[in-house]
């Protein structure tokens, strides 16, 4: 049977430059639409060294209807992943709008697009920031979600995931599926793709990158006196690859089940943030330059997925580990001309 032909939005970016390589090798047509604001257009060079495809790319702005159509009135797609958004914690609290207008304005872009060009199938990238503060730190999907949310990017996940259902309701033909990630990190084994953000950095492992690059002097723990073992805040780090390969499973299966289906992507162990110390220092052999600050403002102490609905329904569960995870960093970092310090 012939495979769907996929639209990335967001397919340069950390994520969908990943999986635009494991649904290109799973034998999918893939094409890629992204603004470049958080990416590289070497990506697709990447894509391409990695797969043998180039995929065909829009550089389109999402918030920019015209020329959203005009990619939907030549890509004839089956299937739309949507990835495109912005994702800085901080940045949300600072620019409430501009947030809005690119998540949300920019779904709302899209969805109208798919129902003109007849397209019904989409993917999205939510967050496991949509459980808020749970009650439980294992989370299953079924757990309510949209309380207590710490910032305007989480509420825009979760208004998203509203809107989908919405879309859903309306139109019996649309489906939906909604991928919750936790904590992406590592990179391609080919060291071709990995996370290169444009500015500065945010997340855990990025700032790590930087520590061991020598561009920061060293990396500041945000609090050891959580309810932990070792009371340093506790995610569930998935290796980028294994979240790619969530997606493939996603489309190959959108189809057949039903309407709306939310999964948890991650592997279901949490670790520290002084096991991710250690273990980069272990796969590195360098000792990550350390201190421990005052906690961060939004954090919890835990928070992990209950990944078996995804086994269960998509046959899809994670196979790397966290050293895998720091052996793709390292050779990433490495391949950039990275010196470990
Ligand atoms: P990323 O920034 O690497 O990728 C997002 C891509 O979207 C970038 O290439 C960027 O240039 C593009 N983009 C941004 N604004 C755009 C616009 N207006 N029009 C077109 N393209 C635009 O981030 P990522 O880590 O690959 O994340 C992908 C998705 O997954 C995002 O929606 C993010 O919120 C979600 N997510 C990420 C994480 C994480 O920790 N990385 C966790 C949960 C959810
Ligand atoms: N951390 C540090 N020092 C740093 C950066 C992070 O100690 O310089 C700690 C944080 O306190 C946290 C852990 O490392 O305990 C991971 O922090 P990240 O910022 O990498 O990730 P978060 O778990 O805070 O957030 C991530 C994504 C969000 C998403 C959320 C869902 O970045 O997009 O998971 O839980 F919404």
């Amino acid at each position: 049977m012939k495979k769907d032909k996929v639209l990335l939005t967001g397919g340069t970016g950390f994520i969908g430059s990943h999986t635009a390589v494991e649904l290109i090798q799973a034998g999918y047509e893939v094409e890629i639409l992204d603004n470049l604001y958080n990416s590289k257009i070497t990506a697709l060079d990447n894509i391409e060294k990695i797969t043998g495809v180039r995929p065909k790319f829009y550089e389109v702005d999402i918030r920019d209807g015209d020329a959203l159509a005009k990619v939907f009135a030549e890509g004839n797609f089956d299937t739309v992943i949507h990835f495109a958004g912005l994702k800085a914690v901080a940045e949300s609290v600072e620019k409430p709008l501009t947030y809005y207008e690119v998540n949300i304005g920019g779904t709302i872009n899209l969805l109208e697009c798919m129902q003109e060009f007849g397209v019904h199938k989409i993917i999205f990238s939510s967050s496991a920031t949509v459980y808020g503060e749970p009650d439980s730190p294992l989370c299953v999907e079924n757990l309510p979600v949209g309380r207590n949310l710490a910032n305007p990017y989480g509420r825009t996940k979760y208004f998203i995931e509203e809107i989908l259902r919405d879309v859903a309701i309306s139109d019996p033909e649309f489906k939906v599926t909604i991928l919750r990630y936790f904590n992406p990190i590592g990179a391609h084994a080919s060291g071709l793709l990995g996370e290169d953000p444009n500015d500065k950095p945010n997340n855990l492992m990025p700032i790590v990158m930087k520590v061991a690059a020598g561009e920061i002097p060293e990396l500041s723990i945000f609090g050891n006196d959580y309810d932990t073992p070792d009371g340093t805040c506790i995610r569930d780090y998935i290796h980028v690859v294994d979240l790619a390969k969530g997606h493939v499973a996603a489309v190959e299966k959108i189809g057949d089940v039903e309407q709306v289906q939310v999964y948890n992507l991650g592997t279901g162990r949490g670790l520290s943030v002084m096991e991710i110390v250690k273990a980069f220092s272990k796969a590195s052999g360098m000792a990550l330059p350390h201190k421990i600050v005052g906690r961060r403002a939004g954090d919890l102490a835990a928070l992990c997925a209950d990944p078996s609905h995804a086994e269960e329904m998509l046959g899809w569960k994670t196979e790397l580990t966290i050293d895998d995870a720091m052996r793709d960093t390292l050779n990433y970092l490495e391949k950039q001309g990275v010196k470990i310090k």
